[in-house]
């Protein structure tokens, strides 16, 4: 019987996003206005959402695995500490290649390039270890329905635009299983405004053969006015 990973979304999330970000960075030219600022936005967005991600784990996970076990978290939070480090590191380089002038804006783009790359090295190590580890723990001693408690806390801990941010890379970095049921979960618990805005938002970034899918699977119209097959 598999047991329920709450490591499993938010880290596929997050892996799509820093590699993502990190591609771009790469393949930057920065005399394209347009594609400098979304790499800029998508890395202010990737630096939100780790703050965020951070907290709520050092808040919900690490408190239940000190419960269980002192000292079971030590080595995340210290890793998390120096994470903070980075994060803040990287926040000084966008804000150096936003106000950069033209002829430096390559330079700036590529350092960028080089710190992210060991920020996702160390992150991709990082998430390893706490799914391994702090899932054995955290199976060992709690049941699925406390850790859906844990997660439900964190969801409610979760202002509505980092939801939506992590949603966008979220949909995309989720197998179809998955995807169906986040939005049939979603769709149990929203009013029908809200899931509307997350059928729309999973038509906008999901390819369209995993959107038609998982409108299939959901029975919603798989473009708005039609109704569904
Ligand atoms: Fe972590």
């Amino acid at each position: 019987m598999e047991r329920h990973d709450l490591y499993r979304p938010i880290h596929k999330a997050l892996r799509l996003l820093m590699v993502d970000t990190l591609t771009k960075f790469g393949a930057l030219d920065t005399r394209d206005e347009a594609a400098l600022s979304a790499a800029l936005e998508q890395l202010d967005t990737l630096l939100g959402v780790c703050r965020v991600h951070m907290d709520h784990e050092n808040t919900h996970v690490h408190t239940a695995m000190e419960a269980a076990s002192a000292g079971a978290s030590l080595q995340a939070a210290q890793e998390h500490r120096q994470h903070r480090r980075e994060i803040d590191d990287l926040a000084g380089d966008q804000r150096a290649l936003r106000s950069a002038a033209a002829s430096e804006r390559t330079r700036l783009a590529q350092q960028i390039y080089r710190h992210l790359a060991r920020f996702v090295a160390d992150n991709l190590l990082h998430m390893a270890h706490e799914e391994k580890t702090h899932n054995a723990l955290l199976w060992a001693r709690y049941g699925d329905d406390q850790l859906r408690q844990i997660e439900a806390a964190i969801v409610a801990d979760t202002e509505p635009t980092t939801m939506q941010s992590v949603l966008r890379w979220m949909l995309p970095a989720l197998n179809a299983q998955e995807r169906f049921e986040l939005l049939a979960g979603m769709r149990q618990q929203m009013p029908e405004t809200g899931f509307d805005q997350v059928l729309r938002l999973s038509r906008a970034v999901l390819p369209t053969p995993a959107w038609a899918a998982l409108a299939r699977r959901l029975a919603v119209p798989p473009e708005p006015g039609l109704v569904a097959a």
